[in-house]
């Protein structure tokens, strides 16, 4: 079955065709970075708009990508939410009148569902259930039990912010460009790991849930005191900024990864996946390699392009809903800002 799926839920405009679930046949990405780098963040009419301008063309280049016409198409698939509400509706709005048009299935989907099959894409191996997931991203922070294909156990989640979000915080804190997680990566690379001892929150071996609130605020507390010592009013010097990006990066990336095994212990899943925008990061990659010695396989999304928002993940996860429930199609998805995955 050949899905052709559209993703809009925040600054990224995307269509893929996804043939049974894991088979990418296009996977276009128009990526609104350039326009928010500006403002240093997502504005979100500004996002809305640039959507309504790109929706139409990145779904021709799918279409032309695949070598595929309408009439090879089975089925569509949107995101649903959460997202912002007006970046949602240049997706759903879309998606409805294509399929009403084009006379297709409709699948609605969630978003963070979606990052939970972004690992799937490419696979061509016997998967096993259950499956333990760290889902990280730019909204959303959870581990994720997955019995089955659409089972999901939430056995933890943020407190606060996400790690995505704590990333692009401190990129800003630290005068670094958005997004925040690749910046912080790339200073990271010329600081040490050990020069800032930021704090790691909720550090007991049985809690599995996140807080990067106060990570966050150490950062900004050693920049504040970095400034008043040094009497520093503008840019901040390129080695104090790539010693926090790196102890920040180092504290970040511990949690992530002793939570996320300290979880994968209790649960004893076949198999461990890590998703979202968060797990493109290669330090995080490193250290739960290293620490993963539970003799369970650890999968990341076989392309950098499926960690961050990408529409082939949402092709992934509706095809497997289709195939539980051919009712959950519809032909016309109302956009939800927010609703649970579990
Ligand atoms: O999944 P995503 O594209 O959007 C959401 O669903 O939120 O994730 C975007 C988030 C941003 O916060 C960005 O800073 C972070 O993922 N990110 C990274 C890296 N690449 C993207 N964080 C850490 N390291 C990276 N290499
Ligand atoms: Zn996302």
């Amino acid at each position: 079955m050949k899905i052709l799926a559209i993703e809009s839920s925040c600054d990224e405009t995307a269509c893929a065709i996804v043939e049974d679930g894991v088979n990418v046949l296009a996977n276009v990405i128009y990526s609104q970075i350039a326009l928010h780098q500006k403002t240093g963040g997502v504005v979100p009419e500004v996002a809305a708009r640039e959507h309504v301008t790109k929706i139409i063309p990145v779904i021709e280049q799918a279409l032309a990508e695949a070598k595929l016409s309408w009439d090879d198409i089975d089925g569509m698939a949107v995101t649903q939410g959460p997202g912002l509400i007006s970046s949602l509706m240049v997706g759903t709005v879309t998606a409805s009148m294509l399929a009403t048009i084009k006379k297709k299935p409709l699948i609605p989907v969630h978003h963070v569902e979606g990052h939970l099959y972004a690992p799937f894409l490419g696979r061509t191996d016997v998967i096993v259930f259950p499956i333990m997931l760290l889902t990280v991203s730019g909204g959303h922070n959870e581990i994720v039990l997955m019995r089955d294909h659409g089972e999901y156990e939430i056995i933890g989640e943020t407190l606060d912010d996400a790690a995505g979000e704590a990333f692009d915080k401190v990129a800003r804190i630290l005068g670094l460009e958005y997004p925040g997680g690749p910046a912080i990566s790339k200073a990271a690379a010329n600081g040490k790991r050990d020069a800032f001892k930021f704090p790691r929150a909720l550090n007991e071996k049985k809690n599995f849930n996140f807080s990067f609130s106060g990570l966050k605020t150490a950062v900004l507390y050693a920049v504040n005191e970095f400034r008043k010592q040094n009497n520093i009013h503008s840019e901040l010097p390129e080695q104090f900024v790539a010693d926090c990006a790196a102890s920040f990066e180092e504290a970040i990336c511990d949690s992530l990864s002793k939570k996320f095994l300290y979880a994968a212990q209790a649960y004893k899943p076949k198999e461990l996946q890590v998703t979202g925008g968060v797990s493109a990061n290669r330090y995080l990659r490193l250290l739960l390699q290293q620490r993963n010695t539970l003799g369970v396989a650890l999968h990341f999304p076989q392309d950098l392009k499926y960690c961050t928002d990408n529409a082939a993940m949402i092709a992934s996860a509706a095809f497997f809903k289709f195939s539980r429930d051919p009712n959950c199609a519809t032909n016309l998805v109302i956009p939800g800002a927010s609703f649970d995955l579990a």
